[in-house]
Parts: C-alpha cells; structure tokens; sequence
C-alpha cells in the first residue's frame, strides 16, 4: 500500500481565493474563538520570540521572529503553528512588508502536516478582526467616526473589520509620522471602504474627541496617545507597543486584553510594561475579553465608559481562520500539492 503524502500549499492568492479578505466571516471566526477560549476549549503555549545580532538603535523596534502554535476546539477543531517575522525598517528600507508569515497546520488525528500557507494576509485580517469584535462589545453603538495612529498593514484591516461590526462608521482620520504613509492610507482605503478619510496632523488631533481610537504603530520610544485625550464614552484599540501613557490606562473605566499570562510574558505593551512597573496589578485587569464574549463579564454599560482593550495576539486566531481557508482551498481544488515523502523512510 502507498504510503504517499502530499501537503497543500496554498500562496497569498490562493489565501484570497478562498476568502482570506472576506472581513465578514474572519469577525464570525475571530469571535466564535473568543466563545471557545470562555470554554477553555483551546491549547495555547506562550509564544517563542527568536532574537539574533546586534541591538537596534535608541528607540526601534528589534527585528525577530515570532513562534507561535496552538490548538483549537469546537467547529474548528485544528492544530498549527504561525511563524511570523516582524522587521520594522522593511517598508522604508526595502519596500517589503514589516511582518511576512507561514502558517502550518496539522491532522489532529495522525499528526501529519496538511497545508503550508501565506499567513501574513491571514494575520492582518484576524487581527483587524479582533479589534472589530472588540468594538461590538465594547464600543458606543452609534459611533460615525474612528481615528487611526500608524497608517500601514494592520490599520487597513482595523478599519475593515470596525466597517463590519460598526457600520455607521462614515469616516475616518489618520495619522502616521510619515505623511507619505498616511497619504496612501487615506487614497486606498476609502475607496476600497467607501470612508471618507481624512490625514490629520498631528497623533493629538486624532485621538482628541475620537469615538473608537485605534494605535497601530512600530513605536517604542516616547508614549503617543497622552493622558485627557480620550472622550467619555470612547473605545480605545491599543493594537501594538508602548502607545499611551500609563495614565491613559490608569484611568480608563475598563482595561480588556485577548490573555493576561501572554501579555505579561510577551512584555511588549503599555499595559505589560505597567504590570512589570508595579504600576497595575493583575487584579486591575477588567476582563480577559474571551469572558465578556462568552457572557460572563458585561461589555460596555453605558455611554460614559472610556474602554481600552490591548490585545497581545492568539495564535487560536491564525489557526482557526487559516484552517477555514484551508477547507475552501481543499473543496475549490485550489493551491498546490507538493510530496512529504513517497513512502516515509522509517517507522
Ligand atoms: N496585537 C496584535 O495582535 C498585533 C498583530 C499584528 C501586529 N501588531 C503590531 O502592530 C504594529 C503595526 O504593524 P503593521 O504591520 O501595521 O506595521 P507597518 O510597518 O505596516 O506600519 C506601522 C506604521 O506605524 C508608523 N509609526 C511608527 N511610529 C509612529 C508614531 N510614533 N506615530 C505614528 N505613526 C507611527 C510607521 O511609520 C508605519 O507606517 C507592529 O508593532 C506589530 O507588532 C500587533
């Protein structure tokens, strides 16, 4: 009997063929995860973050890469590893993306590997996505307007995801350190969304008075978004690293993240660094937002909550969406199939 196996791989095309920008359903995907994580029905082991060479100047990001498995349950039901390098000078240095991925997953019955894919798309999307879920718990209902610091990867697919889970959304405004950046933002996404963008000034100009404030920046240097800034009744996506002053979080009616013992363990975030600081103590921590999706924390209570969620990123995310795609790939008959081996050499 053959013992042959073939392992898909699916490229950024084929991950757009079978959904991979379909906003709509990676929120219903992102969100049932949520539910499962409420559930524990999930494995998530801490991420590995691979560091080599010299230190970065004062200020900059450190390049790496990020090891990232797990498993889970439910209708998903799926094994994987993402591996995700993040070099921050990549798009002014050699216009390439800051952050290109993999993603691996595997039968859950016998082990073996069974697609090899693009996941750099899949981790823009689920990550968009999570804010997205996080503004239909969390945010006003009736918000019009979101306001963007850092205009590159991950803001694109932030404003996506807002756009399905708060339609009312018309406008947006953003700003990046690099008008160039924020420039083309502005161009490609509304007329991909239909928005009405504007490119604001200043980091201030942004934040002040926004109804859903999302920051999605490679800054590491100096806090952004400053203490006063935030309106009663706002909802505040704080995606990346040291983004806000500890007093932003100090006094915001409830602090949310997606895993306290990874955020704590990733020590990548303004929240994290406060942890470490004695400056918030893990009984601060509103939620782990799993448990307000799965109804055993309220959301947002009123319109004067200011509601900051800071989410470290799941890998439960990256399996659950890549093993959707992967489904469509396998029913449409698309990618392609490359031997593992004829027969396996030894058992
Ligand atoms: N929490 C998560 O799950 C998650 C997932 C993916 C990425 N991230 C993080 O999101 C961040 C952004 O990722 P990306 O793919 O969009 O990167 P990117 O390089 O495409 O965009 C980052 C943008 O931030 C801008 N920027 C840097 N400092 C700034 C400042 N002080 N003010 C305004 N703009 C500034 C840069 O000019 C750049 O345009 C990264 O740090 C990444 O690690 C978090």
């Amino acid at each position: 009997m053959s013992k042959k196996v073939e392992v898909l791989w699916l490229c950024q095309e084929d991950v757009i063929a079978a959904g991979g920008l379909d906003m709509a359903t990676i929120v219903d995907d992102v969100e049932e995860v949520f539910r499962l994580y409420a559930a524990r029905d999930y494995a998530l082991p801490k991420k590995v973050s691979l560091e080599w060479g010299d230190d970065p100047p004062p200020g900059e990001q450190r390049n790496h890469v990020n090891l990232m498995p797990g498993y889970i349950g439910g209708r998903f039901n799926v094994a994987g590893l993402k591996a995700i390098a993040s070099f921050p000078r990549n798009p002014f240095r050699h216009n390439l993306p800051r952050a290109s991925a993999l993603i691996v997953l595997h039968d859950v019955e016998v082990g073996l590997p069974l697609v090899v894919m693009d996941g750099t798309l899949i981790s823009a999307m689920r990550t968009g996505a999570v804010s997205g879920v996080g503004a239909k718990y969390l945010a006003r209902e009736d918000v019009t307007e979101v306001g963007l610091i850092g205009a590159g990867v991950q803001s694109r697919t932030q404003l996506m995801a807002l756009r399905v889970t708060r339609p009312s959304v018309q406008q947006a405004t953003v700003f990046d350190i690099r008008r160039d950046r924020s420039e083309a933002f502005a161009a490609e996404m509304s007329e991909r969304l239909g928005l009405d963008i504007h490119v604001a000034a200043s980091a201030e100009e942004v934040a002040r008075g926004a109804e859903i404030l999302v920051t999605a920046t490679t800054n590491i240097a100096e806090p952004i978004v400053r203490h006063g800034w935030l309106a009663p009744g706002s909802f505040y996506a704080h995606v990346s690293g040291y983004e806000c002053e500890y007093d932003v979080i100090r006094h915001a009616s409830k602090v949310l993240v997606d895993d306290w013992d990874l955020v704590k363990a990733r020590m990548y975030s303004t929240v994290a660094y406060m942890w470490r600081d004695g400056e918030f103590a893990d009984d601060d921590l509103y939620a782990e937002f799993g448990e307000v999706v799965g109804g055993q924390k309220p959301g947002r209570e009123n319109d004067q909550e200011v509601i900051i969620f800071s989410p470290i990123g799941l890998a439960l995310h990256d399996v659950a969406v890549a093993s959707c795609i992967y489904q469509t790939a396998v029913t449409k008959e698309m990618g392609q199939k490359v031997p593992l081996w004829d027969s396996p050499l030894w058992m």
